[in-house]
């Protein structure tokens, strides 16, 4: 059931195949470098690049543009304070600038920071401090076929041997991303983040939630998490953050917005600090490098994202997908995840050596077959990191139908079919930080 109809519409086309074929090559195999006239359907991401609410248009009407204080500020800050349950709030362009106030002000040299699992840009903004972040994610998601429930967990045994290794004083902070992106859009459970909130109070570290898809794990744990059932994805999405210092959060997911994004907390000490780091970087810490009615916009779309019947519609979407793909024997990575469905590529190109990224193959061949546009999430992004390479196809909110779905279904499809024609990559140029090498290198088949 879909509770919302189309107010306007983009037109989108699929270019020839030799257009395709032509345009990916112009791209050194890199889909960050393709024209998005030349993609007929955009997975890349689903951040930014949703479909905004009537509700939030005239939102923007109404955004105030003044340099300090204004109204659309407040109106953040109160949704912040209701949806979330955070008192102060420093609005930044989007999320990563979040992480950079945050993190400058928590973080020093020679830290160790870990995380359910790290999101690449807040990889490179901790890597930016000179500190070091850690990944300790459940065991239970090293299997992709398993169907077990919050596979995105944060694993406590791992942190507590961070611990013993490290030691407590070197972990000031000890993150948790829900839904950890990283690891397919799994969900984190409440228990799991109870007991995260505990080990860092244990190691008396600052507990801070990356919540940049908090609607969505809501929606989770009110569907699979015993003693939620009868409980609102509202009230579940604030007792989320009920033990968190500190957030970090995307305005362009669960913000439902196109841009925009802040850092969130409870201390008055880190705030006043974080002010003064965003007016460096982001602007007066009233409007964060955004214009008063994109604040607006997200001060709207925060409150929708918790709203029945949103989220519930949002993540079964992403559910069809993965059962689409599943039904034409398309290996995903289970149970899918809350934005995204991640096939394994290394199952599909099992001739491909990881060294010459059987996801990135995989991403061009979608679009070679059908100008569907998605991202390596394997060895190609994160370089030596022992993990599954997938690729994750993300489904912008409220924005393809059922069609665009069985398009996308039909072309992996095709792409299976002919899997064993496809050559692995090679790397032939990239820039000098490896974290970020997905997003501008350029390939060549081998
Ligand atoms: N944290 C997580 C878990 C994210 O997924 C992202 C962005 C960020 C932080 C940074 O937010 O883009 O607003 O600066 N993820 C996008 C993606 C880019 O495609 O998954 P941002």
């Amino acid at each position: 059931m879909r509770s919302y109809k189309a107010k306007m519409v983009e037109p989108i086309e699929l270019p020839s195949r030799e257009e395709r074929e032509a345009a990916i090559e112009e791209a050194g195999y890199n889909v960050f470098n393709l024209d998005a006239r030349d993609v007929y359907i955009d997975l890349l991401t689903d951040s930014g690049t949703g479909t905004m609410s009537a509700d939030q248009w005239a939102a923007m009407i109404r955004g105030d543009e003044a340099y300090a204080g204004s109204r659309s500020f407040n109106n953040l800050a109160d949704a912040v304070r209701d949806v979330m349950g955070f008192e102060y709030v420093v609005p930044t362009h989007q999320g990563r600038g979040a992480e950079n106030v945050l993190y400058g002000v928590l973080l020093e040299e020679g830290d160790v920071i870990p995380n359910n699992s790290h999101f690449d840009t807040t990889r490179a903004h901790i890597v930016n401090q000179g500190a070091e972040p850690v990944d300790c994610p459940s065991p239970a998601s090293r299997d992709p076929n398993s169907n077990e429930s919050f596979k995105g967990n944060f694993d406590i045994d791992a942190g507590y041997a961070l611990v013993e290794e490290v030691g407590a004083d070197s972990i000031p902070v000890v993150v948790l991303t829900i839904t950890n992106n990283s690891v397919a859009g799994q969900p984190v459970s409440m228990a799991n983040i109870r007991a995260t909130a505990e080990f860092a109070r244990d190691i008396d570290a600052m507990f801070v939630i990356d919540a940049c898809r908090f609607a969505e794990n809501a929606h989770f744990i009110k569907q699979h998490e015993a003693g939620y059932e009868d409980t609102s994805v509202a009230e579940i999405a604030r007792e989320q953050f009920e033990h968190a210092d500190a957030i970090t959060m995307s305005g362009k997911k669960d913000a439902l917005v196109n841009i925009g994004g802040f850092a969130a907390m409870r201390d008055e000490t880190v705030f006043e600090h974080a002010k003064q780091r965003a007016i460096l970087f982001e602007g007066f810490p009233t409007y964060g490098g955004l214009s008063g009615r994109d604040i607006e916009a997200m001060a709207v779309g925060l409150r929708e994202a918790v709203t029945p019947p949103y989220v519930h519609e949002r993540v079964e979407q992403v559910g069809e997908l993965g059962d689409m793909l599943s039904e034409r024997d398309v290996p995903v990575y289970l149970p899918t995840g809350g934005h995204a469905v991640y096939l394994d590529a290394g199952e599909i190109f099992s001739h491909i050596p990881k060294e010459h990224f059987p996801g990135q193959v995989l991403v061009c061949a979608l679009y070679r077959e059908g100008g569907v546009r998605g991202v390596e999430l394997g060895e190609f992004a994160f370089p030596g990191a022992d993990r599954p390479d997938l690729v994750r196809l993300a489904l912008p909110r409220r924005t393809y139908s059922r069609e665009h779905l069985e398009h996308i279904a039909e072309t992996a499809e095709a792409v299976m079919e002919s899997a064993h024609e496809y050559d692995g990559l090679e790397i032939v140029e990239e820039p000098p930080m490896k974290e970020l090498r997905h997003f501008s290198a350029k390939l060549e088949p081998v």
